[in-house]
């Protein structure tokens, strides 16, 4: 038994930033000498990167973190750690809920989690690493110059073996500046900041020299991005170009695109590049423009259509993705019908839908009461996803006898699931997992299903080899459901 390597057991809750900063936190903790566990068991340092988005996501922490309890009893040397937003939110309100907590550490000091995590073990006195800073607000471009410590100081994320190297997350700016008055974001992450182009297309390069064949660009309102250089403002669109151009790139990716400010140039870009995605996640909210304007998101749903069907000229097969709110204060049977005709006019490809949950400091909370009923957010919940699920079955049978190009993953969930009952081992979902290059695959069929998805991020299940992960495989698609298209490979 090995006591000398310090392990580390790591949570990850939220959106795509916070799994990429968990990335990044788990190749400054490697670089370390610590030791990743996936057991709180057998953790002398317990961390959850956690999301304030809703109130959901934060109490499923605090239960968490209730549990530990017993583990601190049993063990007092034992570290437990909130990462993230919710850090960043509660502050020292967290402390006073967990007391048993070592340390809490928003989203803007993660760099500096190594050197924290020494200190409370020294120290034995809990520690908090906040951005007090947060709400500080100056010009765009006065900011752009900032440095991005974490990102800087990651030198392991390539070859750290429990990255995904296939599929990468490249963050292109932090924070955001629109306030939707819902949206806990801002309070969290700060204010908007774009790193500069070089920083971002350097990051890019060293991950597909170590592997990696799709990029995801990341940022609360990406193409809100900008960032001064040589006297002239570098635009998302003309990002984009630099970052399509890397050797050995196969597909770039962006998410989250905020509908109001676009940049015509942008469609442009998706039209012309073909590495670029045919893809673009850009939620609405609401279909009801009073709602809208209660949101302050700033666009009409006139606006909203009219940017959809530009979308449609540029890239006739783009695929859609939407988030929508529901039952957001005062919203009326009649504004939710709205959202409803919206959904069916747009077609979306997928829909995200959240249920409005209050969340404190936020303008709703002070000016908006939380007034539609949790049985009726329930039921248009599951109305829109109901309506979705039938755009979503037709746009796949459409596909039925079609082949579409699949990156592929690794194995489905069904197979890693009957591969671990077959021999007793998890197979990695990862390009890395050499070793199962040469494993034979058992003869049962289900343990040979992949997954992958298609440019237009359709997730494709089929048959194959441990040979076909990694690369880009042809399928032609012989059945579909609301989620998911079947087939087989065609070449
Ligand atoms: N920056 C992204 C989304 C960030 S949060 C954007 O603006 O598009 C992800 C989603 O969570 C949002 O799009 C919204 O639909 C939902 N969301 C945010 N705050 C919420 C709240 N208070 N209650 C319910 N859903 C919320
Ligand atoms: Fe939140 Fe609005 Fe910013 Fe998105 S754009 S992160 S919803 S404040
Ligand atoms: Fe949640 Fe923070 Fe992301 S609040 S959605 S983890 S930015």
């Amino acid at each position: 038994m090995d006591r000398q390597a310090l392990t580390y057991f790591l949570e990850t809750f939220g959106c795509q930033m916070n799994v990429l900063d968990s990335q990044l936190v788990e190749g400054q903790l490697q670089a370390h000498g610590l030791r990743r566990v996936s057991s709180t068991r057998d953790a002398d340092l317990i961390m959850f990167n956690t999301c304030s988005v809703r109130q959901h996501a934060e109490d499923k922490v605090l239960s968490r973190l209730g549990e530990l309890k017993r583990v601190k009893l049993h063990r007092p040397d034992t570290i437990i750690g909130v990462l993230g937003c919710m850090a960043e939110r509660m502050k020292n309100e967290l402390f006073e809920q967990a007391p048993h907590l070592d340390l809490i550490c928003g989203p803007g000091e993660l760099f500096r989690l190594p050197e924290l995590l020494a200190d409370v073990a020294e120290s034995r006195t809990p520690v908090a690493a906040l951005t007090d800073s947060l709400s500080r607000r100056t010009s765009k471009v006065n900011r752009g110059h900032e440095v991005d410590p974490l990102e800087v100081l990651d030198q392991s994320r390539t070859t750290d073996v429990s990255a995904n190297v296939l599929q990468a997350y490249v963050r292109v700016q932090r924070g955001c500046d629109k306030f939707c008055t819902y949206c806990v974001v801002p309070f969290t992450r700060g204010p908007e900041r774009s790193r500069p182009p070089a920083q971002i297309v350097d990051e890019a390069r060293r991950l597909v020299d170590a592997g990696c064949r799709e990029i995801t660009l990341l940022g609360q309102t990406v193409n809100s991005y900008v960032h001064p250089e040589d006297g002239r403002a570098v635009r998302f669109a003309e990002l984009l170009e630099r970052v399509n151009d890397i050797d050995g790139l196969d597909r770039l990716r962006f998410v989250t695109s905020f509908p109001a400010d676009w940049d015509e140039d942008i469609f442009r870009v998706m039209r012309d590049y073909p590495r670029v995605c045919p893809y673009l996640h850009i939620p609405a909210q609401s279909g009801s423009d009073r709602i809208l304007k209660a949101m302050k998101r700033t666009y009409t749903v006139a606006e909203y259509l009219r940017l959809m069907d530009t979308a449609r000229e540029y890239v006739p097969d783009i695929a859609l993705a939407g988030d929508f709110i529901v039952g957001f204060s005062g919203e009326t049977a009649d504004n939710f019908q709205s959202t409803v005709d919206l959904v069916r006019r747009v077609e979306y490809k997928s829909l995200f839908v959240f249920k409005y949950s209050v969340r404190p400091g936020t303008a709703a909370d002070r000016s908006q009461l939380d007034d539609v009923p949790a049985e009726i957010k329930a039921q248009r919940n599951n109305e829109l996803l109901a309506v979705q699920s039938e755009i979503s079955l037709r746009q796949k049978q459409a596909l039925v006898g079609q082949t579409v190009e699949v990156l592929v993953e690794g194995y489905s969930k069904a197979a890693r699931k009957a591969r671990s009952a077959n021999n007793g081992e998890l197979v990695q979902l990862t390009v890395q997992s050499e070793q199962d290059r040469g494993s034979e695959a058992t003869r049962e069929p289900l343990s040979n299903q992949l997954v992958g998805r298609t440019p237009h991020d359709l997730i494709t299940v089929f048959n194959g080899t441990a040979d076909h992960i990694g690369r880009l495989v042809h399928v032609r698609v012989d059945s579909a459901s609301p989620l998911t298209l079947f087939g087989q490979i065609a070449d």
